[in-house]
């Protein structure tokens, strides 16, 4: 078939086409075992046609295992910007790096709201407000995809933990998947929003998630593939995530799931899809091909010719550093820090040892030659300041392997550890060993697994003894008979990015033995010989040293101190709990018992428990900053930036006040009941009932601002929000007005985000447009999300929590009015 219009190409290779017969006219080029060979993921035919075929890259934010691509911070720290238009620059520029690799598919952003604040992937999206995420991603969308390729949006849906997120066993034995119950009401008002809002903004691409929802896997569930095109006009390709997210490929194939695998056909046979009607066959090609050329691919395709990142990138990664990094708590003005402050001690791990990204699929290889460390960072910039460091702290880390002379056998007959063994058809027995280091033989196919190991443990030294286990697998440690340590993990080190050991400290007498004891289980280890992962199990100690008391020497005769606390987190675990692991806490204590101008860095992927908040005089969150997180640092630190971050997420007081917190990591269940939680995040019923440490979309900034609404009046049919927003500092600023509804009594949600820019000491007014959809509700009987009729009311806030100031709407039939 040629072209029209005197071109002498196929008709889909011109680009003077609409869309639509574009498609037809290669769909209808195809043979049918084209056709076939497609839907088993070879897509030679679309190649020899002039297509590029879908070569996906793992691209939070940073693309994963392209060496020298810039490590953008973390998509949480994306998140605590509330900038749609930053948002967009960073889909834009990572776009730009895998077009520059050579991908047409991009994978991600990811749109899973925080439900637990446990949950390994939390700093992988954008927090846990719908507005916000949808909002955010969208702008993801629309910049990535200005590049000319396809964004993959994850995961499709109802994914939000990592426990028993891919089954529990080893191989045959890992049984299903965790299954979320959840109403339609609570799925359409919360979990699909996001990515109803960025399908909106043109993403065409899904990933089905591991999860059942329901009962059913997402990825074999006809009603739930189908929603999105029913309901929201979505004309894209599904993708299943890696490897567990489908069970049956027959019953997925015949859902709607367009794409058997990530790569190649996993479980799909050819015999499935030459049993498939030509109708289903049809569909999911023409899905594959629109999406290929809708997205410019076809027309503009990538080569990779020039290395990912640009200098412009890395600033950009700055920039976002910056304006995610929020300032929780400034008592006395501690920050900046001014020319008073001729000292500084810089604590906690702020050299090599910094984390700087997520771990799991979204990590970016970090560039050491690149990266700039915190105390790098504020050496270059303190000037003839004086600059002390001491480490104080491991942080979140693996510790060195407790030698084999700490240990004896449990009837003290000689050194060792008894291990008892099973191997993988079950038979038991008993054997000696040096130490617990083990990684499973994964060459071997009898391997076997130790599965109890008991010993006794004794120590040179008295005091505080910190443990660590690197963990794929779940274990209990018990010391003389108490739970130390207990959590799972799919692998120790998840492809990239940091380890995360369990962790744990305990007061041991030196010459005086405890019995040691670990239950262990090899699942949910991931088992992927080819990518490093398996089944590990190793206990590190670190026995009391001078650590923290060197810290506290530096930190006392320092005019400030500045300790950079952290905790690892990623794909393939939950945190075991949100306090800060190991000794950080006892550091950030003394230090502050030390220095009255103490300013705690927390690097942590969510909220942690703050014992020690009102002892230090400053708090700055800095999420996984990227490669550029020693340069930000130090310009907030002094203040060449402002900090201009707010909260994506909520800090609890207590962990049982948001949802998920009645298990974990002691128990797992094998199904979560969503509609329990009674709302997530900030509307969750624990926060409403007791307040916050921190709450949603709080960020102090250097220059304090305050919004006062102005006027409220109704045009074209939209609530238009007048607020007055006050600069009181004397540095320009930008005011983030926050506005909440409150549908029919129900709690306060984000539905609006503006931000206006203020120079010092005035005012300048921010407009806000609300239209009826910020009232919608799913209505069972329309079958869609509908402005809810009744008594609504809209909160001008500071924050979640703030009051602030309220005009009350009326909504009829989707028509609005002042009350
Ligand atoms: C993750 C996805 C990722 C995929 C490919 C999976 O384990 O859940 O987010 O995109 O691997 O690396």
């Amino acid at each position: 078939m040629s072209a029209p219009g005197g071109t002498d190409g196929p008709a889909w290779l011109d680009s003077g086409r609409p869309l639509e017969s574009r498609v037809e006219s290669l769909v209808a080029d195809l043979s049918r075992p084209e056709r076939e060979a497609i839907a088993l993921g070879e897509f030679e035919a679309l190649v020899g046609r002039g297509l590029p075929a879908p070569h996906y890259v793992d691209a939070g934010t940073g693309l994963r295992d392209v060496p020298g691509a810039t490590a953008f911070p973390a998509g949480i720290a994306l998140g605590a910007t509330f900038d749609a238009e930053l948002a967009e620059e960073v889909g834009r520029a990572v776009g730009e790096e895998a077009r520059a690799a050579g991908f047409t598919v991009l994978l991600g952003p990811t749109l899973d709201l925080a439900r637990d604040p446990r949950a390994g992937r939390i700093p992988e999206a954008l927090g846990e407000d719908p507005h916000l995420t949808g909002k955010l991603g969208a702008a993801h969308v629309r910049g990535a995809q200005s590049t000319h390729l396809i964004t993959q949006l994850k995961h499709f849906v109802a994914y939000n933990g990592e426990d028993r997120r891919t089954g529990e066993g080893l191989g045959e034995t890992r049984g299903d998947s965790m299954d979320v119950h959840l109403s339609l009401d609570l799925l359409q008002d919360a979990y699909l929003r996001p990515f109803r809002m960025a399908v909106d903004a043109g993403a065409w691409s899904m990933m089905g998630s591991y999860n059942r929802l329901n009962g059913r896997y997402v990825c074999e569930s006809p009603d739930l593939l189908e929603l999105p095109r029913r309901e929201w006009g979505w004309q894209g390709f599904y993708c299943p995530d890696f490897l567990f997210a489908v069970r049956d490929d027959a019953a997925a194939l015949d859902a709607g799931l367009d794409l058997g695998a990530l790569g190649g056909a996993a479980g799909r046979t050819p015999e499935m899809v030459a049993a498939a009607p030509a109708r289903l066959l049809d569909g999911l090609v023409a899905n594959l091909v629109r999406a290929l050329i809708g997205s410019g691919l076809a027309d503009d395709p990538p080569s990779a010719t020039r290395p990912a990142s640009t200098e412009r990138h890395r600033e950009l990664a700055e920039r976002v550093a910056l304006a995610a990094t929020v300032l929780l708590r400034n008592e006395g003005q501690a920050l900046p820090l001014g020319e008073d402050v001729t000292s500084l001690a810089v604590i906690g791990p702020s050299g090599a040892d910094a984390l700087y990204v997520v771990g799991g699929s979204a990590a970016v290889e970090v560039d050491p030659d690149r990266r700039v460390t915190p105390l790098a960072g504020i050496r270059a910039r303190a000037g003839g300041r004086t600059v002390t460091s001491a480490q104080g702290s491991w942080g979140d880390a693996l510790l060195p392997v407790v030698p084999a002379t700490a240990f004896t056998l449990p009837d003290g007959s000689g050194p060792g550890i008894e291990v008892e063994f099973t191997d993988p058809q079950g038979n038991r027995w008993t054997e000696q060993l040096a130490t617990i280091d083990h990684a499973a033989d994964l060459s071997d196919p009898g391997s076997r697994w130790p599965v109890r190991w008991r010993a006794r443990l004794t120590s040179h030294a008295s005091g505080t003894h910190r443990l660590s286990l690197g963990l794929g697998g779940r274990a209990a440690v018990r010391i003389d008979g108490d739970v130390v340590m207990v959590g799972s993990r799919e692998a120790e080190l998840f492809l990239d990015g940091p380890r995360y050991p369990l962790q744990a400290r305990v007061d041991l007498t030196a010459g005086v033995p405890v019995e040691l004891e670990i239950d262990y289980r090899p699942g949910p280890a991931i088992v992927i010989p080819p990518m490093g992962l398996g089944p590990t199990l190793r206990l590190g100690w670190q026995p009391p040293d001078q650590l923290i008391d060197e810290a506290v020497a530096v930190a006392a005769v320092a005019d400030a101190a500045v300790v950079l606390v952290n905790q690892a987190s990623g794909e393939g675990m939950d945190r075991d709990s949100l306090a800060l692991p190991g000794d950080q806490d006892e550091l950030v204590r003394r230090v502050a018992a030390a220095n009255p101008r103490t300013i705690v860095v927390l690097n942590t992927p969510g909220a942690v428990l703050l014992p020690w908040l009102e002892d230090v005089a400053a708090v700055l969150q800095v999420w996984y900053p990227g490669e550029r997180f020693g340069t930000a640092l130090a310009a907030v630190l002094f203040g060449d930036a402002e900090p201009g971050g707010r909260l994506p997420l909520t800090f609890p007081h207590a962990r049982e006040h948001l949802p998920g917190g009645d298990h974990g990591p002691e128990t797992v269940p094998t199904e979560l009941d969503y509609d329990a939680d009674g709302g997530i995040g900030y509307r969750a019923p624990g926060v409403r009932g007791h307040g916050a440490a921190f709450w949603f979309g709080h960020g102090l900034g250097y220059a304090r601002t305050t919004g006062r609404l102005v006027a409220a009046t109704i045009e074209e049919g939209a609530v238009r929000l007048r607020v007055a927003v006050t600069n009181h500092g004397d540095r320009d600023t930008v005011g983030v007005v926050q506005v909440y509804a409150e549908v029919a009594g129900e709690a306060a949600e984000l539905t609006a985000i503006a931000r206006r820019p203020v120079p010092a000491q005035q005012t300048a007014e921010a407009e806000i447009l609300v239209t009826a959809d910020s009232f919608a509700r799913w209505q069972q009987e329309q079958g869609r999300r509908e402005p809810r009729d009744g008594r609504h009311r809209l909160r001008v806030s500071a924050h979640a929590g703030d009051p602030g100031e309220a005009v009350d709407i009326i909504c009829e039939a989707g028509t609005l009015s002042l009350n």
